[in-house]
């Protein structure tokens, strides 16, 4: 059960679509993790469930922390500080998307302890498997309206609202946290996504 990474990607010029190209990524990975548990329902893995379990629980543990990042230590203080009359109304939403960053987090690092448990042992308990299916429902739950949000109210107020100049700072340091170099237009790829 390979995993496909998308063969279309914006670029740090555009950290806006970088940032929506990642949460098709959030969403493939999570489809992944949930395929895998209904398919196997902690029973045995296989070669490629294996090497599919492996490759989703490490985009969450080390990837996609550093597309939260993105948002909390570059979009979202740059739309505070933006102080324009039509940000204003979206700043309420914005402590609402770092909750939600806060309570994933907490489920991510759940859903990798028992994915590691079984990777470790070669199957679950029915404990672990009943959890690691609430846990994935409830992620599942949250990202969907946590997208929604940051995809319909938030970026289209950030694409109109923040200058180029501002954009390209949001793109540039995104670039630096993964060490790539800005203005290269280098894509991501499936080894530095976030
Ligand atoms: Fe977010
Ligand atoms: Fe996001």
């Amino acid at each position: 059960m390979p995993v496909t990474i998308g063969s279309k990607e914006s670029t740090f010029g555009d950290p806006l679509g970088l940032l929506s190209d990642c949460h098709r990524r959030i969403e493939r990975f999570l489809r992944t993790l949930w395929k895998i548990i209904d398919e196997k329902g902690g029973r045995s893995l296989g070669g490629e469930y294996r090497r599919s379990l492996e490759a989703a629980l490490k985009y969450f543990r080390e990837a996609a922390p550093k597309h939260t990042a993105d948002e909390e230590e570059d979009l979202f203080p740059a739309l505070r500080g933006a102080g324009r009359a039509h940000v204003e109304q979206i700043l309420s939403r914005i402590d609402g998307l770092e909750n939600d960053h806060t309570r994933a987090d907490k489920w991510h690092r759940e859903c990798d302890e028992i994915g590691k448990r079984w990777l470790r042992d070669e199957h679950l308990c029915l404990r672990d498997t009943a959890r690691l299916r609430t846990v994935l429902l409830l992620l599942a739950t949250l990202y969907q309206s946590h997208i929604a949000i940051e995809e319909r109210e938030i970026f289209p107020v950030a694409q109109t609202t923040l200058s180029d100049e501002e954009k390209a700072a949001i793109g540039r340091s995104m670039a630096d946290r993964r060490g790539i170099a800005f203005g290269a237009e280098r894509q991501f790829t499936a080894i530095t996504p976030g």
